[in-house]
């Protein structure tokens, strides 16, 4: 075993069952570092919450004033070498034949306490030989590979400030899926890119090859394929007669056009004015309201893209790149039918499982949100309620928590929290991640980029771990800022050239 870094001290309160203060012989303790102590037959194992410095020197503040009026104290007294540390631990177990338990008697004054063992603390923690490799604890030498099956089956967030790393995160996360063995078990992936962040993936030499992308303008699927709740949830302003005729003329359109081409947007408008259920103001208003849907040119006669059916593999990436959308209602429509057919497909098990990652997800699953916004909320909430007997899971990614729906959010049965500044997002993931107390909380601030707490459900203990460096290209749309001023001059400049020598 390791040298010991100090012994055990009584104080007033401790040791108890469930912390203790020990003397550093070093002054290296660190906060944050795990430590253990042999305790009765087996090992007690404990988290450093706090260290603290004391010096006998400069205890009295009275003799400090009257001391530094003159020479000083450390110019007289050999006071650096009466210098200590003490680290305050919390106690979090006792490992006793391979398993954990709780303390029930406290450890003893004097027993020496060493650096947690690394292969104790990855048991400890939770940490799977195949699970995903997402970076390394602070302070060991214990890479953070967390259990994919308690990561993903009960749905996880990634909340954190706009540039704490967020998406890096899911990078790194996602090369872990893509290049995990078919043996240990694999899921399809399908990203909600927003931003067209994740192009990188598509143009790797490794990665390229189990990455496809979909450009959201071209998303298309069959009209005979949606059903008329889902078209009634995409526009839910629709009164109870005007939805009765959408139902009537989906289900002739059905009937009628069994084997032949299919049916498009014009034929829906066109089964509307034969119907006869209601007067023609009512499907008036019915075809103005279904002119929206029209505009966003997604709802085709044949054609599907894309073809869920084949698209969706285990151990592949498809992209959802929805960087040239510009209407949010659009996005959601989108998002609402995508989940909704992989959800339903999944059930049927005509995928794989699945994880769905979805960016901005406050966007997608709005907290309080007008009716009109809220299409794609319900089946993102039902998912997170329902998916995981189904294998249907979801990684919902945020810089709004606060705006997340508290019912998808509190599914996520694991969060990864990055830097987070603002007061009342802070707040708000205190408030819906059941594993972080006051002192979790305090550190969430304090966190710099790249650095994570995982929470929940995936780990036995919230955890701080540094994420690692992804391997993956980096690729993001859109130059630098400085890049797009200078292209945009010198594109300014050519022009004027042009008129000056055509003059
Ligand atoms: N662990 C890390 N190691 C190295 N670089 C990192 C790490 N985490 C983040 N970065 C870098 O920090 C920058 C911001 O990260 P990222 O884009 O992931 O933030 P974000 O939280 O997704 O932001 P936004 O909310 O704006 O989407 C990027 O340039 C990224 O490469
Ligand atoms: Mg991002």
């Amino acid at each position: 075993m390791a040298e010991s870094l100090g012994v055990i001290i009584a104080t007033e309160e401790s040791p108890s069952t469930s912390e203790f203060s020990f003397v550093a012989k070093e002054k290296s303790v660190k906060k944050g570092q795990y430590v253990q102590v042999s305790h009765g037959k087996g090992t007690m194992f404990g988290f450093v919450s706090e260290v603290f410095k004391s010096n006998r020197y400069f205890e009295r503040p009275e003799s400090v004033a009257d001391f530094e009026k003159s020479a000083g104290i450390s110019s007289q007294f050999p006071s650096d070498s009466w210098e200590y540390v003490i680290g305050a631990v919390k106690i979090l177990g006792v490992f006793n034949n391979s398993r954990f338990e709780r303390a029930f008697t406290p450890p003893s004054p004097g027993a020496a306490v060493h650096i947690a063992d690394n292969t104790m603390l990855r048991t400890f923690l939770g940490f799977e030989d195949n699970g995903l490799h997402l970076g390394s604890i602070e302070h060991h030498d214990v890479p953070a590979t967390v259990s994919m099956t308690r990561l993903l089956q009960k749905h996880f967030a990634i909340l954190a400030m706009s540039g704490a790393g967020k998406s890096h995160l899911a990078s790194v996360l996602l090369e872990e899926l893509l290049e995990r063995k078919k043996e240990d078990g694999r899921v399809a992936v399908v990203v909600i890119d927003i931003h067209g962040e994740y192009l990188g993936f598509l143009h790797d030499p490794v990665f390229g090859q189990k990455t496809s992308l979909v450009d959201g303008s071209d998303i298309c699927i069959p009209l005979r394929k949606v059903s008329p709740e889902t078209m009634m949830e995409w526009v839910p302003t629709l009164s109870i007669p005007q939805r009765d005729v959408l139902r009537h003329a989906l289900s002739a359109l059905r009937s009628e056009k069994k084997d032949s081409a299919g049916y498009g947007f014009n034929e829906l408008l066109e089964a509307v004015e034969r119907t006869d259920v209601a007067k023609d103001e009512v499907k008036r208003a019915l075809k103005r309201s279904l002119s929206e849907l029209k505009r966003y040119h997604f709802l085709s006669r044949k054609s599907e893209k894309p073809r869920l059916l084949s698209d969706i593999k285990p151990g592949h990436m498809l992209i959802l790149d929805f960087s040239s959308i510009d209407s949010l209602r659009k996005k959601q429509i989108l998002v609402s039918l995508m989940a909704r057919r992989l959800f339903s497909l999944r059930k049927k098990g005509k995928i794989p499982p699945f994880l769905l990652l979805i960016e901005e997800a406050h966007n997608f699953a709005r907290e309080k949100a007008e009716e009109s916004e809220a299409v794609s909320r319900s089946i993102i909430e039902t998912i997170a309620r329902e998916g995981r007997k189904f294998g249907a899971s979801l990684c919902l990614i945020s810089q709004r928590p606060v705006n997340l729906s508290t019912t998808a959010l509190s599914q996520c049965n694991t969060h990864v929290i990055l830097r987070v500044t603002n007061p009342n997002d802070l707040d708000h993931i205190q408030m819906s991640s059941e594993g972080i107390d006051a002192r979790v909380a305090k550190s969430i601030t304090g966190l710099k980029v790249g650095e994570a707490i995982i929470v929940g459900e995936a780990v036995n203990h919230p955890i701080f771990v540094s994420v690692r460096e992804r391997k993956s290209m980096k690729r993001e749309k859109g130059a630098p800022l400085h890049q797009q001023a200078i292209d945009f001059e010198q594109k300014k400049e050519k022009k004027e050239k042009n008129v000056e020598a055509f003059l």
